[in-house]
């Protein structure tokens, strides 16, 4: 954990309240020995270094719930940052006040009710003994990678990756020094279980962090969490402070507001203390992630089933799911009654998740099941199944299942525009065809928004292939689906405006 007086600490607060003044960066300069121009280069990154101050929200969910005017109404009163999303979608609309903490924000999200049947079970309580951990230090590294191979635990953090495979390639490696990491920077709109997790459940994902540095040999395990979640970093750390992890080492890492710190190896540059830009793969982290070794890096809701899939075995969690393995925590936002985190088996359709979410607000039209990235679908895909493979098979994903409802009042032209900001504002900017190809689609649906001209448009697939061909990362390839996909199944919303 963070020392006192560290020199990390000492950074921080250089630049807390004050965001890059000129004294600010010339005593970080002073204190890092890195050049100003780099201190500047790096922290203009970061929007919560470089922009301090209040931010009101501008996901979709929050517009869809009123965030327009909230921003109007906050920006009458002073400075406040439009921000992209905050992770909040359940509370919408949602603004960020002091120290990141919540400021106007709506009654926490619903969650299922105590089941201790299912797997993360975010009513249920944590068990203070750390029990799966005793129990992977009798099975000892390789059955119990045997045994998250059985359970067929796909990465939840949104490409679905088998657990498995990234925790034997790492205790493979001969190198002795590797790490552990833990990715909680949860930025996609539409998804906030992760959060859920750190708040109701945070020893299921430390215990699963020790169990992954024990499997694999790692000598320190970092945590980065998105720097707009101060709740859920202070529930992990006192979790940690009850005890019974002496054993290893956690640092914790504070996101600065860039959504692509995510992505695995711009997180990886980010706790580098570089600008969050992803690397081009091979190699992947397991081979050369963090300082150069070898690095476990999972999801926390990966994390979070590993203690259940050791203490009551990979077959049962395989058989929970209903077309893929397991459990999954969908995250419900939008036209629903009672948004929130519902744990369903993976493969449950929208229509048993808004059933479990209190049932739709109005007539439902569309719905995003995946955050952004994943688009736009039909609601004649309400009974598909919400998993990795049913949703690829649609052009869309399940990503991180930030699922979004949208009902007829909304225009889905107006909706794939509000998602094409997004993604505009996010970009790392590296690559061309991302940086040019973002900024393109969101001034063709300015432009169709504005003149009603559907000829606007008629470029957008011709530069969403080649965003997706050029692109290093996820961001680049996935930024033109809202608007393609809105086109696709919402023709009639891509007419001649009266
Ligand atoms: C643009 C972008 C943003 C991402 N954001 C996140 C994120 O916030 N949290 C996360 O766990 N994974 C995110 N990922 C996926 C990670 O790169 C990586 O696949 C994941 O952390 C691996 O963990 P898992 O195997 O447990 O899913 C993102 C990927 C991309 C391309
Ligand atoms: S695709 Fe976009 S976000 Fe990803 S590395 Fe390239 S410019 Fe950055």
């Amino acid at each position: 954990m963070e020392k006192k007086g560290s020199k990390r600490q000492a950074v921080l607060d250089a630049l807390t309240g004050q965001g890059l003044s000129r004294e600010a960066m010339a005593r970080v300069a002073e204190l890092t020995g890195v050049p100003e121009a780099d201190v500047y280069g790096v922290g203009t990154f970061y929007t919560l270094l470089a922009e301090p101050g209040p931010r009101v929200c501008q996901g979709l969910s929050c517009k869809l719930a009123g965030g327009d005017a909230l921003a109007e109404k906050l920006e009458a009163k002073g400075t406040v940052h439009r921000v992209s999303c905050l992770g909040q979608c359940d509370r919408a609309p949602v603004s960020l006040g002091e120290n990141n903490r919540l400021d106007v924000a709506g009654p926490r999200g619903g969650i299922s009710p105590d089941n201790p049947g299912l797997v993360m079970n975010l009513a249920g309580e944590d068990d203070p003994s750390y029990p799966a951990l005793a129990w992977a230090r009798k099975m000892g590294g390789e059955a119990v990678i045997d045994e998250l191979e059985a359970s067929g635990l796909q990465g939840r953090g949104g490409a679905g990756f088998p657990a498995h495979i990234k925790w034997r390639a790492v205790r493979a490696e001969a190198e002795p020094t590797k790490y552990v990491v833990c990715n909680a920077d949860e930025g996609e709109p539409g998804t906030f279980k992760d959060r859920e997790i750190m708040l109701r459940r945070p020893q299921l994902m430390l215990e699963a962090l020790a169990i992954a540095a024990f499997v694999t040999g790692c000598e320190a395990i970092y945590i980065y969490v998105r720097g707009e979640f101060p709740e859920e970093t202070d529930a992990l750390k006192a979790a940690l402070a009850k005890g019974g992890l002496e054993d290893f080492e956690f640092r914790f890492i504070e996101g600065h507001g860039a959504y692509i710190c995510g992505e695995e190896t711009a997180l990886i540059e980010s706790i580098e203390g570089r600008r969050g830009m992803p690397r081009l793969k091979p190699p992947y982290p397991t081979q050369q992630g963090l300082w150069g070794k070898p690095t476990l890096m999972n999801n926390v809701e990966t994390l979070a089933c590993v203690p259940d899939i050791l203490l009551r075995g990979g077959a049962r969690f395989l058989a929970l799911g209903k077309t893929e393995p397991g459990t999954k925590l969908y995250c419900l936002s939008g036209h629903v009654n009672n948004p929130g985190v519902y744990e369903l088996p993976l493969g449950a359709s929208l229509n048993e998740l808004v059933a479990a979410g209190g049932g739709f607000v109005g007539t439902p039209l569309a719905f995003s099941p995946g955050g952004a990235s994943s688009g736009v679908l039909p609601m004649s895909l309400a009974d598909e199944p919400l998993d990795f493979k049913s949703l690829a098979a649609h052009g869309s994903m399940l990503g991180s299942a930030g699922v979004v409802v949208l009902n007829d009042t909304v225009d889905m032209a107006w909706v794939a525009q509000v998602q094409a900001v997004f993604f505009e504002d996010e970009s790392c900017g590296q690559c061309a065809p991302c940086r040019i190809g973002a900024r393109l689609v969101r001034q063709a649906l300015d432009r169709y928004l504005q003149s009603g001209n559907p000829d606007n448009l008629e470029h957008i697939e011709e530069l969403a292939w080649e965003m997706t061909e050029g692109s290093i990362c996820g961001l680049g390839m996935v930024a033109a689906e809202p608007a393609v996909t809105a086109r696709r199944h919402f023709s009639d919303h891509f007419g001649v405006r009266p």
